[in-house]
């Protein structure tokens, strides 16, 4: 199978790499070439939402055309607890900005039947016509969406079981002592890959080893962002100490070192 290197823009801090990120976004959007945007959740959007939100306020950008997706929420919490990915999407980008609500999807985590919403979900991306641009964060354990390690790369929009670490993660976006959800519904790998394009952002050390690994260590379902480099169109926009682990040829080629 053909290996891709995805494009990596190294940035010197956060808020390079939010209006980069932002930039990219609102170029796809502005140009008519993103209709359908992927959207994703977690500390590392609450700045990249901030610069979007700010775009469209001084009338640089409308989201009036675009319709929405987002990767994944938690199953059985509802969406007034703050610790939502329902809540967080209002929060910080649907109720600011003039995209229309009904087009905001987002899988319900709290549907009696995950199985049933989950091809629901599936079905109405592709009737959609597909993602045109898919925004990612990624995981310490180098999750994408909430598919955790071991996720197969052919995986679809489904119910999984989330790892501690994404748990202790999350926590902070929950009331302290709410427990943190152990279940979520996240678009699959396979759904992923299936976007036209995708921009991963990451910021912070505690990114460094799951970036390295999903650009040059092995592409395995044990690094799930290392399926990205089956996908010939991504971009990887992160600061210098998400990209500080990253090693050997790649760094040679990303570094301008031969
Ligand atoms: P974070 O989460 O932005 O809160 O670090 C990213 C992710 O887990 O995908």
């Amino acid at each position: 199978m053909t290996e891709h290197l995805p494009a990596i823009d190294i940035l010197s801090d956060r808020d390079a790499v939010a209006s980069r990120a932002a930039g990219v976004i609102i170029d796809g959007v502005v140009s008519r070439r993103v209709r359908t945007l992927g959207l994703a959740t977690g500390g590392t959007m609450v700045q990249l939402y901030a610069r979007l939100v700010a775009a469209f306020r001084l009338g640089e950008v409308s989201f009036e055309n675009v319709t929405t997706f987002n990767l994944d929420d938690y199953v059985g919490v509802p969406s007034t607890a703050p610790g939502s990915f329902r809540a967080f999407m209002r929060r910080y980008f649907i109720d600011l900005v003039d995209i229309d609500p009904a087009r905001a999807h987002m899988p319900d985590g709290m549907a009696s039947d995950i199985a049933t919403e989950a091809v629901r979900y599936e079905t109405l991306i592709r009737q959609t016509g597909g993602i045109d641009l898919q925004l990612l964060g990624i995981g310490s354990n180098g999750h994408i969406g909430f598919n955790e390690p071991g996720s197969d790369f052919g995986s679809r929009t489904r119910e999984i079981r989330l790892t501690d670490e994404t748990r202790t993660a999350n926590a902070p976006f929950f009331v302290q002592g709410a427990e943190v959800p152990h279940r979520a519904v996240t678009m699959g790998l396979g759904t992923i890959l299936e976007a036209n394009e995708i921009l991963l952002v990451a910021m912070g050390a505690h990114k460094a080893e799951a970036i390295a690994a999903a650009i040059s260590g092995p592409i395995s379902i044990m690094c799930p962002a290392s399926a990205l480099r089956r996908h010939p169109r991504v971009r990887i926009i992160c600061d210098e100490a998400a990209a500080s682990q990253i090693e050997g040829r790649v760094a040679s080629r990303i570094r301008g070192i031969s």
